[in-house]
């Protein structure tokens, strides 16, 4: 039967790449309403389903859809998404963190805990960061358990949202003009720098964004103490976050027996072939529903553990394809 949908937050880095996964994925849609704010109130957006005009948000506009997708902050959520996912009003999807970490609403990634996506009509979406790399590690953790996980990350601007993909490319020109580098956006110039600093630096030394893998990777996998800790960098990339993941496991692995369970994991594709230089990297996994995964190795570290690099595109699966497919558990 055709839902109602509506996107809020459609203008945005990820309420555009919504509205395409849900054509992409023939999500039977049967009215798309989409909601921003005054700022972008009444301009025509062309879209996958046609010209759509978008309208401005209310609370009783997005109670009239069965499903609505916010992609809007924290704050927002927080204060609009419960008065919309009533009994009488919609299910909602948040991109947001504002419920994640609030055990009276479910935290999904479908190919690990499709179970809790009924567990309420406020459902949050994880963190693109998480959920690049939980995909991969999940499957490696049920086959060999990860005893624990070490990760670090090379995060695209447009995980910032559209402006920090705008300030990459407008400061990147400025940059090789020989201009003033400004930096509005970013607590630093992005052009030609990296900057291991993502959201707000917490009291035990990590960053919130850090602290998200964490949060998140303990909820999704039900492991409430699982083991795994993350720097979160800023580089400048256009789109897709690739991650540098050890582990430790319980059982023996081998990268062979690795890529073995990988292959058959859904939502990720070994791309692993060093000699023919065959590897995860940005530029390839852009616009990407699968996760790559690569550069499989043994540590030399732990007697039983791997060293791996992932690469997602962190507007799919890691914000607009999650949703859809939480959605999509749902119809
Ligand atoms: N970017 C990512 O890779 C990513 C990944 C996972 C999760 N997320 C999360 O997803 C959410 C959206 O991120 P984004 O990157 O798409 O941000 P963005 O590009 O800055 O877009 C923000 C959207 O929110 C709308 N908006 C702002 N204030 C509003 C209001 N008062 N009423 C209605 N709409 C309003 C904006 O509409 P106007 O055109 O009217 O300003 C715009 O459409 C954030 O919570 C973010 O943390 C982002």
């Amino acid at each position: 039967m055709s839902k109602k949908v509506g996107v809020i937050g459609a203008t945005g880095a990820v309420g555009i790449e919504m509205v395409k996964v849900l054509k992409d994925r023939n999500f039977p849609v049967g009215e798309l309403h989409l909601f921003a704010s005054e700022r972008s109130a009444g301009k025509k957006l062309e879209t996958p389903f046609g010209e759509i005009e978008v309208e401005l948000f209310s609370v009783a506009a997005a109670k009239e859809m069965d499903f609505v997708f916010m992609a809007v902050s924290g704050d927002f959520a927080k204060e609009f998404a419960p008065q919309i996912a009533t009994d009488d009003g919609a299910i909602v999807i948040d991109n947001s963190s504002a419920f994640r970490y609030d055990d009276a609403y479910p935290l999904v990634i479908p190919e690990i805990n499709p179970e809790d996506a009924k567990k309420g009509r406020l459902i949050a979406n994880p963190n693109c960061t998480t959920a690049i790399l939980a995909v991969a590690l999940f499957p490696l953790h049920k086959n060999f358990g990860v005893k624990r996980a070490i990760v670090s990350t090379y995060q695209a601007t447009s995980g910032a949202g559209a402006e920090g993909m705008a300030e990459l490319e407008a400061e990147s020109k400025n940059y090789l003009a020989g201009k003033e580098v400004k930096n509005e956006f970013f607590a630093h110039p992005i052009p030609f720098n990296l900057i291991p600093h993502i959201d707000k630096f917490q009291e035990n030394g990590y960053t919130k964004e850090e602290m998200k893998v964490t949060w998140e990777t303990q909820k999704t996998f039900g492991e409430p103490d699982f083991k795994i800790s993350c720097t979160a960098v800023r580089i400048p990339t256009f789109r897709a976050h690739a991650e540098s993941c050890t582990i430790e496991t319980e059982k023996p692995i081998t990268p062979e027996e690795a890529r073995k369970v990988l292959a058959d994991a859904p939502g990720v594709k070994v791309v692993d072939d060093p000699e023919k230089l065959e590897y995860p990297m940005p530029l390839n996994a852009t616009k990407q529903y699968d996760v790559e995964v690569g550069r499989i190795r043994k540590s030399l570290v732990f007697e039983n553990g791997l060293d791996f690099f992932v690469c997602g595109d962190q507007l799919l699966k890691g914000a607009a394809l999650n949703a859809v497919q939480i959605a999509e558990l749902l119809v």
